[in-house]
């Protein structure tokens, strides 16, 4: 296997932003401002990459619009995860026909993880013709020439060679909220998890530069950023291809001497990598958000090895109990597949035993599915749809009790939150363990941390007063 990253050399950037020039140019002629609409589906990393199309907009002279009617571009960044996903974006893309049939000179692009698998690009070339453009994550570094070529060549462009994957510093970036942001510090995945579509259309894992890393840090601190999210599918395996002598604990304590009060949180471990290091290094600093979302997959050992998660079930108890002890005001958070190609039901009571002994302060929970191209897809799969759809409620019935005990026991506590938004009459803010809090207060408290006494709870969020305000 070539796993080989390619660094996007300054001078292959320069070649983009001429791309760039040419398009503000052309709108120019034009004589308008031409408008863009991006579409995010998936996770954080999905949400990171359309600030980099953003950033390519605006640097071409789009606005950024919150509509696809009329938009001169609209761009669908897909996800790939689940068979819903992507039904979504194909039926939000079969919409497109109407907006496009009342705009006919409207572009419009697909890209991100669905755009990585060959039977979507097929598809796409085949039974949506009015897609002008798709290209796969390997590509977006490349997105002005491949919008150059539509509005030039009138040709649809399809940028979606399979590649280990490539490092490109320097793409500029609208990001959609100044408090809090997302930093990629890594990039696809090695660990093939057979029921995952993320290495093959996200590429090999490769770490950005920490010098890199630290400078965006050190920027967005100074912008008044008051939380960064660090990204990677697995962010425990940071540096390994590097050979830089730091690991991601290392990366975490140098991230947290920056100057500033701000917040580190970061996401996804693997619990293979977790270390004790990891947890004592984010003991050591109240930058370091005391959440941990540590994925567990299965409570069955049987079930994880054909998952190929390179954990059993003693191995992961041992590592979120360990984080436990030396955190203990720790919020662990996690994600669960029920109905894994032959899980039997006593392996489910395992998952269900494991949620109970864990008490996660929340769950991501997910009813299997299958993945063309991944080796669970072609597993044998007795196990009917009705049973597991039983076992995933029975599932979060266990979760959602957990939850409201956990959340009840915050009541009286007061917490340290980053206010950062409003919803109605109240405002919102977050604990340091990333738990949603509405409390009634100024607008002006927004963008700040402030000390907030917890006086009611659900499964989901916590109600709250302004530790002051008493
Ligand atoms: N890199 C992260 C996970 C990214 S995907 C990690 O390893 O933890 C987010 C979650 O989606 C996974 O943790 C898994 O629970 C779920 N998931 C991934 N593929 C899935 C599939 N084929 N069916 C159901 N859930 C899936
Ligand atoms: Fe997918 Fe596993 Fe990689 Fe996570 S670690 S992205 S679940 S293959
Ligand atoms: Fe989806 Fe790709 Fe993220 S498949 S979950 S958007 S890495």
């Amino acid at each position: 296997m070539n796993t080989k990253t390619t660094v996007i050399t300054p001078e292959q950037l320069q070649e983009q932003f001429a791309f760039c020039d040419r398009i503000a140019a052309y709108w120019v002629r034009q004589g308008r401002t031409p408008t863009a609409y991006v579409e995010t589906y998936g996770c954080q990393q999905n949400e990171a990459d359309s600030e980099k199309i953003r950033g390519y907009l605006a640097q071409c002279g789009y606005a950024i619009v919150s509509s696809a009617e009329g938009a001169d571009i609209v761009v669908m960044n897909t996800c790939a995860i689940r068979e819903h996903a992507e039904q979504r974006v194909f039926g939000n893309l079969g919409a497109l026909t109407h907006t496009k049939r009342r705009h006919p000179e409207q572009k419009i692009f697909l890209c991100g993880c669905m755009a990585g698998e060959p039977h979507v690009s097929e598809r796409i070339r085949k039974s949506f013709p009015y897609v002008d453009g798709v290209f796969s994550t390997h590509h977006l570094w490349q997105f002005p020439e491949i919008l150059c070529r539509v509005l030039t060549e009138k040709k649809r462009q399809f940028y979606i060679t399979d590649e280990p994957g490539s490092i490109a510093e320097g793409i500029p970036q609208v990001r959609d909220n100044a408090l809090k942001a997302w930093v990629s510090i890594m990039y696809g995945c090695n660990n093939f998890c057979t029921y995952c579509i993320v290495p093959y259309v996200r590429g090999r894992e490769r770490s950005r530069r920490p010098e890199d890393i630290l400078a965006e840090c050190r920027c967005l601190v100074e912008n008044g950023c008051k939380e960064i999210t660090l990204l990677g599918q697995n962010v425990n395996s940071y540096g390994k291809d590097l050979d830089c002598g730091m690991d991601f604990a290392d990366l975490l304590t140098a991230i947290a001497a920056i100057d500033g009060d701000f917040l580190i949180r970061f996401m996804t471990s693997h619990p293979r990598d977790a270390s004790r290091k990891l947890f004592e290094a984010m003991a050591a600093s109240p930058k370091i958000a005391k959440q941990l979302h540590l994925p567990f997959q299965s409570g069955s050992s049987r079930v994880l090895k054909a998952m190929n998660r390179h954990y059993d079930r003693e191995q992961y108890l041992n590592k979120a109990l360990t984080a436990k002890a030396i955190m203990p005001d720790l919020v662990l958070t996690s994600d669960v597949i029920v109905g894994f190609p032959g899980e039997t039901e006593e392996e489910f009571e395992e998952t269900l035993s494991l949620i109970r002994q864990v008490r996660y302060d929340s769950l991501f929970t997910f009813i299997f599915s299958p993945r063309e191209g991944s080796p669970a897809a072609k597993m044998e799969d007795p196990t009917p749809k009705e049973e597991k759809n039983r076992r995933f409620d029975r599932l979060c019935a266990v979760q959602n009790e957990i939850s409201q005990e956990i959340h009840s026991s915050y009541i009286g506590k007061t917490f340290r939150c980053l206010v950062d938004g409003q919803e109605g009459d109240l405002l919102t803010a977050r604990t340091e363990g990333g738990r949603l809090v509405r409390f009634p207060g100024d607008a002006s408290l927004i963008g700040d941390f402030h000390n907030i006494t917890i006086t009611g709870a659900t499964t989901w969020s916590l109600t709250g007063k302004l530790l002051s305000a008493e």
